[in-house]
């Protein structure tokens, strides 16, 4: 198991990888998850996989990345295998790149959806339908948020207050019926979660977050919300590839995908 002193080394690897160095998402994966990796003879990382868990119903796999001098050699079946052996839930899940489907599809995962990934300029204006929460909402917001992706997520929830950027919410008859977070990831501003009761709070929520983002803007949305899609593409964002969101274990996804627009980042579902 690695801690957060091997962050600098994890970074390593991932620039090594191809992937940028994205500091702050990893040092929150380190808080919420267990970084499980591999190291060779002179102490650097060669190899990283990360569980992030939810209670009993759900653990998100992410960061699973090897070395390409390690590469083929079994090392990123040992890593997966002992992050999932050691995180007993009913579902396990995570989004695939093309490269990683493979490797998943051998410990039984399947393909669920597509995820796509806009980056540009997302509809800004202010509608004026969702504020910034407050840590007095922070229960309401976490027991939606369980309601909907269906597991208990409260300590995401609880560190986005200072994570994000921005987190808002949507009420209706003074309950909230939908929040969504922005946060900075080197330089782009990221939306996600988007977690809301219909698509029009899913849009309204889209649109208060990226305002004034003063460049580029990052949304990642499910396959079916088609509408949501094109509305993001009319404004300006292009399609910048797609990942699979995958699952094992309980066949059934847990919680309503049909209200789960955006994951917090494709590391945390
Ligand atoms: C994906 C990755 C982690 C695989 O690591 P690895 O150590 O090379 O994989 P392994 O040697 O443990 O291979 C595990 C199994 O998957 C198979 N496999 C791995 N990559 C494959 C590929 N691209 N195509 C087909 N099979 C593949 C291997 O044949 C092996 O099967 P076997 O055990 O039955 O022989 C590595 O290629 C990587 O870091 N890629 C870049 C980052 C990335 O995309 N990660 C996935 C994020 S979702």
């Amino acid at each position: 198991m690695l801690t957060v002193a091997d962050l600098p080394r994890c970074l390593a690897l991932a620039q090594d990888r191809g992937w940028p160095a994205e500091e702050g998402k990893w040092r929150l994966l380190f808080e919420l998850g267990t970084v499980w990796g591999a190291r060779d003879n002179s102490g650097d990382v060669v190899g990283t996989a990360i569980v992030t868990r939810y209670g009993t119903s759900l653990a998100v796999l992410s960061m699973v990345l090897v070395a390409p001098r390690h590469g083929g050699q079994g090392l990123g079946r040992q890593l997966v295998s002992q992050a999932l052996a050691a995180t007993p839930t009913r579902t396990a899940a995570l989004f695939a790149t093309e490269a990683g489907r493979p490797l998943y599809e051998k410990f039984g995962f399947t393909a669920v959806e597509e995820l796509h990934t806009y980056v540009g300029s997302v509809p800004g204006h202010a509608t004026a339908c969702s504020r910034p929460a407050t840590p007095e909402d922070i229960p309401a917001i976490a027991a939606l948020d369980a309601a909907i992706v269906g597991a208990p997520r409260g300590e995401l929830v609880r560190r986005l207050l200072s994570f994000a950027t921005r987190l808002h919410v949507v009420e209706l008859d003074n309950d909230i019926v939908g929040y969504g977070a922005a946060w900075r990831n080197l330089g782009q501003l990221m939306i996600g979660p988007v977690v809301a009761a219909d698509r029009r709070a899913a849009a309204t929520l889209i649109s208060d977050l990226a305002r004034g983002a003063g460049g580029s803007v990052r949304v990642d949305l499910l396959d079916h919300e088609r509408e949501l899609r094109d509305w993001v593409e009319s404004a300006g964002a292009t399609l910048r590839g797609s990942t699979t969101l995958m699952v094992s274990g309980s066949s059934a996804f847990p919680g309503d995908r049909g209200r789960w627009f955006s994951p917090a980042m494709q590391a945390l579902g």
